[in-house]
């Protein structure tokens, strides 16, 4: 089936955080969800839940537990029973409930950044230590070096909080990357904690993705799955932790004073369409994504003064813009009408984000409007 990501929709009138940031003279390419309509077929299953007019609180449906086993099976050859799910209203609350459910106050957790945001607080949220570790550019990528790892860890870390793919660099790590970083974590006793939300967002063939979790049975861990941004449906809310280990979910479970909210019956009627989505729209929408993705990567290529590295996975392109040697780059940009994320939140000053999730039109009038901003830097 045909479906149509070159239509420009306007969304500032529905209150979209994306449009309204920066206000309408600004083209925004920050914050992570897409300007293309959900699948058809995941909007007709939230109108037909919505049809039923009674949107009361409600339980994770059996068919969804069942359809996400399945789904984690056929796509990984990874076996979860049911009881190992915990499903909760986003990925974010289990990353901080996942902080306070390892370890003791007072010990600490290693966070390889540049990282999504909500990482860098998950420690002082739980009342732990941050251990931050820089990733390292080398041969065009973003890895995670486990000498600095092996440097930074101590005796009082107890976790380590993996992004994978990675969210700002694009990277989808390989098998032999993530094997080594679950070595890493046995030999330090370490339980990891997985954010794999981008998963499915795949742009090229040679990428794949492997759950961190089912590299070794030894290892104890957390991974964090969700719908939202493959299917672009983030402001439903809805995510799903796998912790085999029993206590472990227990103290995951437990972690909760009666901060995280219900979950909505749309999200996981949506939810329950996507983890049994048989459609191609995730292929036409990844490859429409990676045509988008070749175009910024060949206009940084022509721009002095900007780098980045090929992106994998995601809609998110990390520019690297500190030979620009700009004191504010984010305003700098925003002056030129382009709306970034600031690479200080991530933990990286002197980067923007750019996303790279929308129709190929108004991509091509940000590029434009980069190259402006870059050669008046
Ligand atoms: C790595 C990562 N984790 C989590 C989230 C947000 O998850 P949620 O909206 O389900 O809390 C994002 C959103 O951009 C993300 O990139």
């Amino acid at each position: 089936m045909a479906y149509d990501f070159d239509s420009v929709i306007e969304r500032a009138a529905t209150a979209s955080t994306k449009w309204v940031l920066y206000g309408p003279e600004v083209l925004p390419f920050w914050v992570a969800d897409m300007d293309f309509k959900a699948p058809p077929g995941l909007l007709a299953a939230v109108e037909q839940r919505l049809s039923h007019g009674i949107l009361g609180y409600t339980q994770p449906p059996p068919a969804l537990e069942d359809a996400f086993v399945a789904w984690l099976l056929d796509r990984f050859g990874w076996s979860v029973s049911r009881d190992w799910l915990v499903w909760l209203p986003g990925v974010v609350p289990g990353l901080n409930l996942a902080g306070r459910a390892v370890g003791a106050p007072g010990q600490s957790l290693l966070v390889p950044v540049p990282v999504y945001h909500p990482f860098l607080s998950v420690p002082a949220n739980a009342g732990k230590q941050a251990i931050f570790v820089d990733l390292v550019r080398e041969g065009g990528r973003w890895i995670m070096d486990i000498d600095r790892l092996e440097a930074a860890v101590r005796p009082t870390t107890c976790a380590l909080l993996l992004c994978s793919p990675q969210n700002p660099t694009g990277r989808a790590y390989d098998r032999g990357e993530l094997e080594t970083l679950v070595d890493f974590c046995l030999r330090h006793d370490l339980t990891l904690v997985s954010d794999e939300i981008h998963c499915g967002l795949l742009l090229d063939s040679t990428a794949s993705h492997v759950p961190t979790a089912t590299l070794n049975p030894e290892l104890r861990s957390i991974s964090l799955f969700s719908p939202n941004k493959a299917y672009n449906i983030p402001g439903l809310g809805l995510g799903v932790a796998v912790i085999p280990d029993p206590a472990l979910r227990d103290a995951f479970e437990n972690a909760d004073p009666g901060l995280v909210a219900e979950i909505s019956p749309l999200a996981f009627a949506a939810a329950s369409w996507a983890y049994t989505d048989r459609s191609d729209w995730l292929a036409a929408v990844t490859a429409y994504l990676a045509q988008n993705r070749d175009l910024l990567e060949e206009t940084v290529g022509m721009l002095d003064g900007v780098e980045m590295t090929h992106v994998q996975a995601t809609y998110l392109g990390w520019l690297d813009v500190r030979t620009l040697g700009l004191e504010d780059a984010n305003s700098h940009f925003v002056r030129f009408g382009i709306g970034l994320s600031d690479g200080e939140q991530f933990g990286a000053p002197g980067f923007q984000r750019f996303n790279f999730g929308c129709p190929r039109v108004t991509l091509e009038q940000g590029l434009s409007r980069l190259a402006e901003a870059v050669r008046n830097a």
